[in-house]
Parts: C-alpha cells; sequence; structure tokens
C-alpha cells in the first residue's frame, strides 16, 4: 500500500544486497518512518519480539526470511553441523512469540523446503525462494479476503441507501500487519476504492496502541474517514447504532472457529452480540491451528512486559518519549490476547469466501487439511 503516494510492503529484500532484508520499525509509527536493515536470524528474531513487526501474518514473514538469513550465516561461518545450526535458528525463532501460529507455519514450511535441500548453497537458494513464495502468497491471500470481504460492506451500504457504513476494529490487522493489503482492512480498503462511503472507528488498543498509532495512520494515509476511540467506548457507539459491523484480525483461530486476538477483542464480541451487530473475523487460512480444538484451554496466550502497561508512549516536543501512567509500586498484568469463542463470531473472512465459525464451516472451505 501507499505511504506518502510511494508503494511499501511491510518486508522486503534489499534492492542492492540480497543478503539483508528490510523492515518498517513498527516501534516508532507514527511519529517516525524508519526502515531496518536485519542480516541474521538473531535480529530477526528481536525484531519479531520487541515488536519491530507485528501481526501474525508477517511475523510469519519475518521468521520466514530469518530462517533464510539462518541459511547465509551457517555458509559464511562454515559450520559443520549445519542442520544442528538451522534447528537452533528454528527454536529460537519459535521462542520469539507464542500466539501467532503463523510463525510455526512459516518456520516448519522453511524447514521442510530446506531439508530437502542437499548443499548449503542450495539451502540457501531455497529459503531465499521460501520466504519469497510466502510473501507473495501472502499478499494474494489478503487481496482475496478484501475481495469476499467486500460484500459484507456493500449490502450495508445499500441497506443504508449509501449512507456511510461504520465498521470497528480492534488492535491493527492492516498491511503493516501483513505484506501487503492487511486482513481486517483489505474490505474496507477495496471498498473505499470502489467509492463506498466508510467510516472506521479505530479501537486505541492499549497497551501498546497498534489502533492508535498503526491503524489510524494507515488508513490515514490511504485518506479512508476514520476516528480513534478508547477502548471503552466500542459497547456505548454500538448501544446507539453507531457500529453497523465489526471487522477483526486474528493470530491463532481453531479448526472449531475459536479466535485468538488483540486483548479486548472478547469484550467487543460480546457488546456486538448484545447489540445485534455483526461480528467477522479476517484471516488467512495460515492462520488456523489445525491441531486445536479448543480456543479457550489450548491457545498460548502471550503475557508481556508490564512496562508497557505502566508506561505509555508519545510524541513530546517532537521526541518520541515514554512516560510513567501508574503508581511506581502499582503491580501490573499484561495478558496480550484473548479468545473470542466461536458462538460471538458471525463469520469468518477468509481468502476462499466467508464461512461459519464452526469445524463444519472452515471445512465447507478447506476440506483436506482440517482433522476429523
Ligand atoms: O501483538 P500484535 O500487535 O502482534 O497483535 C496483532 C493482532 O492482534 C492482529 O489483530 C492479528 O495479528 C491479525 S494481523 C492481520
Amino acid at each position: 500500500m501507499k505511504i506518502n503516494q510511494q508503494y511499501y510492503r511491510s518486508i522486503w529484500l534489499h534492492p542492492q544486497d540480497k543478503k539483508v532484508v528490510q523492515i518498517i520499525d513498527q516501534r516508532s509509527l507514527p511519529h517516525a518512518f524508519v526502515i531496518r536493515d536485519v542480516k541474521t536470524v538473531a535480529e530477526g528474531v528481536y525484531a519479531i519480539k520487541e515488536m519491530l513487526v507485528r501481526g501474525a501474518p508477517l511475523i510469519g514473514a519475518m521468521a520466514a526470511y530469518s530462517m533464510y538469513l539462518a541459511t547465509l550465516e551457517a555458509h559464511q561461518q562454515q559450520v559443520a553441523d549445519v542442520a544442528a545450526f538451522l534447528q537452533q535458528a528454528a527454536t529460537n525463532l519459535l521462542a520469539s512469540r507464542p500466539t501467532a501460529v503463523n510463525l510455526h507455519w512459516a518456520v516448519q514450511r522453511q524447514q521442510a523446503a530446506i531439508g530437502l535441500a542437499k548443499s548449503i548453497d542450495e539451502k540457501m537458494t531455497v529459503a531465499l525462494q521460501t520466504a519469497q513464495d510466502i510473501c507473495e502468497e501472502d499478499v494474494e491471500i489478503c487481496r482475496m479476503i478484501g475481495v469476499h470481504g467486500l460484500p459484507l460492506l456493500t449490502a450495508i451500504s445499500k441497506q443504508k441507501k449509501g449512507d456511510t457504513v461504520n465498521i470497528l476494529t480492534h488492535c491493527n490487522a492492516g498491511w503493516i500487519a501483513t505484506v501487503d493489503w492487511g486482513t481486517a482492512t483489505s474490505p474496507i480498503y477495496q471498498a473505499h476504492e470502489k467509492g463506498i462511503k466508510v467510516h472506521v472507528w479505530v479501537d486505541e488498543t492499549r497497551p501498546r496502541n497498534q489502533g492508535a498509532r498503526l491503524t489510524a495512520w494507515e488508513l490515514a494515509e490511504h485518506g479512508v474517514p476514520h476516528t480513534v476511540i478508547v477502548d471503552n467506548a466500542g459497547g456505548h457507539l454500538m448501544q446507539h447504532g453507531l457500529v453497523d459491523i465489526c471487522i477483526v484480525g486474528t493470530d491463532r483461530t481453531t479448526y472449531t472457529g475459536d479466535v485468538a486476538n488483540k486483548i479486548g477483542t472478547y469484550l467487543k464480541a460480546l457488546a456486538a452480540k448484545d447489540n445485534g451487530v455483526p461480528f467477522y473475523v479476517a484471516l488467512p487460512s495460515t492462520t488456523i491451528d489445525w491441531q486445536m480444538r479448543d480456543g479457550l484451554k489450548e491457545i498460548p496466550i502471550e503475557q508481556r512486559r508490564a512496562s508497557e502497561v505502566t508506561h505509555i508512549q508519545g510524541l513530546h516536543e517532537g521526541e518520541i518519549k515514554q512516560v510513567q501512567l501508574t503508581p511506581t509500586n502499582s503491580a501490573a498484568a499484561n495478558f496480550a490476547f484473548d479468545v473470542t469463542p466461536a458462538r460471538l463470531v458471525t463469520g469468518l473472512i477468509t481468502e476462499r469466501g466467508i464461512c461459519a465459525a464452526s469445524e463444519q464451516g472452515i471445512a465447507s472451505l478447506f476440506p483436506k487439511t482440517t482433522l476429523a
């Protein structure tokens, strides 16, 4: 998508040096646009852990490129046991963030591809190709999520006789969380391009404010009308008929349709249910966990450091600063995700179409992959 009229993706290979991966450092957005080089698997792990890159599909893409960087390192360092070196790289990547299943999916796909290659030269070539394939596929998948989600917005627009469609979203499931297009934002961008009047309620999404910082920034860059709201406002807006539809992303969806997404998503789904507002989850199939049945019991929920709650980041006199919010001696808990049970989800918007959030619904679109 475009930033300041220039086309970008969220991750790419350095145009002059294919041993370097480049990313947009999302920690400093929207106040500073910083591109960072990632040259080693350790830097890739750091980028995921510290959330220079975040969002399930982009975490997967970063992990895939990091496995490629690991093959380059194995070559440069002339390591004796390449398999052990690459296994350690995979283990470190898998430990970087626990909830987004795309990380596991991408690392496993790389391991399978690299494992078939015999020489280290061949491994480097295959790993680069696989990382690039994963990125290209993600772009197309996200575009198709938009294609399938668009009719939902068109129908509401028609029902409202062309009046503005009000969409509420949580966190950032935008293009910056994927390689391009985004998941929840893809139908919104496509509707906006088609001239359908849309307006997005952007949950700020404490503690890291992905909504206020990233979703608002993306939408502003594209001229999509939007309003940032505090996380507690959604219920009130729904009670007063100011939300036509909720669309959120997900980090891991069980094959039965339970959805793990940014903390606070569950409360929005509850409010939506109580007010008869449709609640959709947009996801690439790479976010479906084919091994997990019960989201509440099985999905690992990341707990991050307390300082993300006790402190808040913002711009002060031209500089990005952290300020303390809470009393110095107050403890803080930082659960990064929650699980919305399938029964609260109106439908899943995938690259193959929209389905019910249920084992049957998912199996109807992805028949071969679903477990019995
Ligand atoms: O902690 P984050 O910022 O990585 O969490 C991101 C989300 O919760 C997104 O909604 C999810 O990854 C979907 S991204 C298309």
